[in-house]
Formats: structure tokens, sequence, C-alpha cells
């Protein structure tokens, strides 16, 4: 539904491109995520999904029709919806069912679809809309103010949702509730496109991913791929550390135990150490001098 066509960009004339042959697809209901260090391009590529860049070659493509032809511009722009790197900073409303409110009564829609935008939105972000509305937004935590701004955007009904480091300095339990929320939008069929340095969050929800070197995608493919043992020498060289679990699974394995070289998520490691420790116990069981975990390491 998304598709970046050889992609390249530069921001002025002459100045070098920060973007080259940037190729790839998002279909409906997917989500990718974009990784890759500071400056490899990543913030560059959702302004151009979202129509706020226009590509210096190549062409953004959404539902078929070129994001830069000026009849499709106005009608497709708001099928991608950009949440901005610390959105909360451009709050501006006395109360948050204004601010959720802006977007929508902009697009001209009567009071009452407003009314069903916003409450739709808030409730989405787990918020009790009529709880809610009428507080001061700027009162709110870091986290819930980021959950309205991100209702904001959602109160357009964007069908991808373009998202720049929605991880970024919100407090643990924050980061959990925003991963689950957008858990539960890829669910429900919205796409999104993240781009983030939180490998540990992007790993369990995307089904893509493209890390970014320096303006080219350096590699991609699904997290299972990307973060696989064979590949931690290379994702040292582009600046990106492995998920947590991903990392104490690598030194599981070159401790000799036979656990999956692919694993992103908890769940996966549990039920490889269950399986091998199984083995092991078998093994002692009947072998009762051997078996212990050096053994197996030599
Ligand atoms: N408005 C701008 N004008 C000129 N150069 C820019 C602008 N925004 C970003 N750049 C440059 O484009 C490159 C990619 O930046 P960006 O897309 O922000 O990367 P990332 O989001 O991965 O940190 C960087 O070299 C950056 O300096
Ligand atoms: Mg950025």
């Amino acid at each position: 539904m998304l598709t970046f066509r050889n992609v390249s960009l530069r921001y002025e004339k002459k100045a070098p491109l920060v973007l080259r042959d940037i190729d790839f697809s998002l279909s409906a209901g997917e989500c990718v995520g974009l990784l890759g260090r500071t400056g490899s391009g990543k913030t560059t590529i959702l302004k151009l999904a979202c129509g706020i860049l226009d590509p210096t070659e190549g062409s953004v493509v959404i539902d078929d029709a070129p994001l830069t032809e000026r009849k499709n511009a106005d009608l497709l722009r708001h099928r991608v919806g950009l949440v901005m790197q610390y959105p909360e900073r451009q709050l501006f409303s006395a109360t948050v069912f204004d601010e959720v409110a802006f977007g929508p009564r902009n697009l001209g829609l009567s009071d009452a679809e407003v009314q069903e935008r916003v409450h739709e939105a808030l409730s989405t972000v787990g918020f009790v809309p009529n709880e809610i509305g009428s507080r001061n937004p700027f009162a709110l935590s870091g986290g819930e103010k980021r959950r309205i701004a991100l209702a904001s955007t959602l109160a357009l009904r964007p069908r991808v949702l373009a998202l720049d480091e929605p991880f970024v300095g919100l407090s643990p339990s924050a980061r959990h509730n925003l991963s689950a929320f957008l858990e539960g939008l890829y669910r429900e069929g919205t796409s999104l496109l993240i781009a983030t340095h939180a490998v540990d969050e992007i790993a369990l929800i995307a089904d893509q991913l493209l890390v970014m070197d320096a303006g080219t995608i350096a590699l991609e493919g699904p997290p299972h791929r990307v973060f696989a043992a064979g590949n931690h020498e290379k994702l040292l060289a582009l600046g990106l550390d492995a998920p947590q679990v991903t990392a104490l699974a690598w030194r599981l394995r070159s401790r000799g135990l036979a656990i999956s070289e692919t694993i992103v998520n908890e769940d996966e490691l549990i039920r490889e150490l269950t399986r091998e420790l199984g083995k092991r116990t078998a093994r002692g069981a009947r072998e009762p001098h051997q078996g212990d975990v050096r053994e197996a390491s030599a």
C-alpha cells in the first residue's frame, strides 16, 4: 500500500544525497521498523512517506497513486499520519478533547463526527474519554502526553501510521504501554512505519526491519533474520545493539548450549532453554557422572 521506488533525496540543490535508491514497500496491516544510527536517514524516510518532502529521484506511491501528483496529494496525504519525535512538545490546547479534536475539525467534520473520532482515538490509546477529555494536557505525565499526541494523529484515521522514535524519553512502564497500544493498532489493521533505536520493542512488533546506513538500506528482513547470531559483527558495524534477549541467547550459544540462532523474544528463549535443559536432565539421569554445563562447552 505504501511503496518507495528507487527514492533518492537531497535537501538542497548541489548538497549531497542523504538517501540513495531506497526501495521497499509496506503492505496493508504490516509493521516495518527503520533502524540505524543517528543521521542514517530514518526521519527523512518518514517525511517522504507522509508527503512533507518530495523525492529528488524516484517516487513514493500510495495505493498505486504517486504522492507527488498534485491531484492526488491532498487526498492521499492524510492516509499516512506522522507522529513526530517528542510530539508532546507540540501540544497546544487547553483541554485534551480540543487537542485531539483539532485535526478532525480541520477536516470539516460535524460536531457529532468529531466527538466520535475523539472518543475512538482516546480509547485506542487507553484512556476513558469522558474522564480525560476535560483535563489540561500540560498537567499530564510524559507518557500520558505522548499518548494524547498519538491520539491526535489517530483521530485522522490514517491507514499508515508513521512514528519517529516513539519510545524515546519514556519510563519503562510507559514504553511497555505504548508498545501494547501499537500492537493493538497493528492487530486491528493499521500499517505501521516506525523509526527507532528501541531494538527490544521493535523486534517484537515488526514484520520487517530495514537497517539504514548513511542513506542506504544496509540490511533488511524479518527481525529473527536481521538479529541472527551470524549478523553480530555486521550489526556492530552498523551501530546497532541486539535486543537484550537476543544478546543473552548469543552468549548462551557461545557457552555451548544448542539454542536457535534466531531468538528475539523471551518466550522463544524460555522454550529453547527448557528443551535444552530437559535433554541434559535426561542424559544426566542415564549417565550420573556426566552432563554438567561445563562439559558441554568443552
Ligand atoms: N532539514 C535538513 N536540511 C539539511 N540536511 C538535513 C535536514 N534534515 C536532516 N538532514 C541530514 O540528512 C541526513 C539524514 O538525517 P535524518 O533523516 O534526520 O536521520 P535519522 O533520523 O536517521 O537520524 C543527516 O545527514 C542529516 O544531517
Ligand atoms: Mg531521526
